[in-house]
């Protein structure tokens, strides 16, 4: 067989090879994660602060070492838009929700689940 054959083929193994570890990296990222927080990025919510929410919730993460175990996900309009802000945890609406008292409210619930 021909050296330049035997290099393409050496290069496309490399490729797949690396390939499957950002694969399996991601899974392993996925199963430790037990904590999903979607928060809206609808219009309503954006007025209402939703942006510095996520800079807020990123910083409290960062700062208790949360970052393997809760995730920020965007999501479009929960139907929250006249009760606050929309911001579900692990599925479940956090009821009341504003920029001033998310952490309050979301300290109860990340105490159960973590
Ligand atoms: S726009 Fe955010 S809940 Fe409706």
């Amino acid at each position: 067989m021909p050296q330049s054959k035997i290099n393409r083929l050496k290069q496309h193994w490399k490729h797949l090879i690396s390939l499957k570890l950002i694969f399996i990296n991601n899974l392993r990222k996925e199963e430790t994660v037990m904590v999903t927080i979607e928060i809206c990025i609808g219009s309503s919510c954006f007025v209402k602060g939703s942006n510095e929410v996520v800079e807020l919730l990123k910083n409290y993460i960062a700062e208790h070492h949360l970052e393997e175990k809760v995730q920020l996900k965007g999501a479009f309009c929960m139907g929250q838009c006249t009760k606050g802000l929309g911001i579900k945890v692990n599925g479940k609406i956090l009821e009341g929700a504003t920029l001033y008292n998310v952490v309050d409210l979301l300290e109860p619930e990340l105490k159960e689940l973590l």
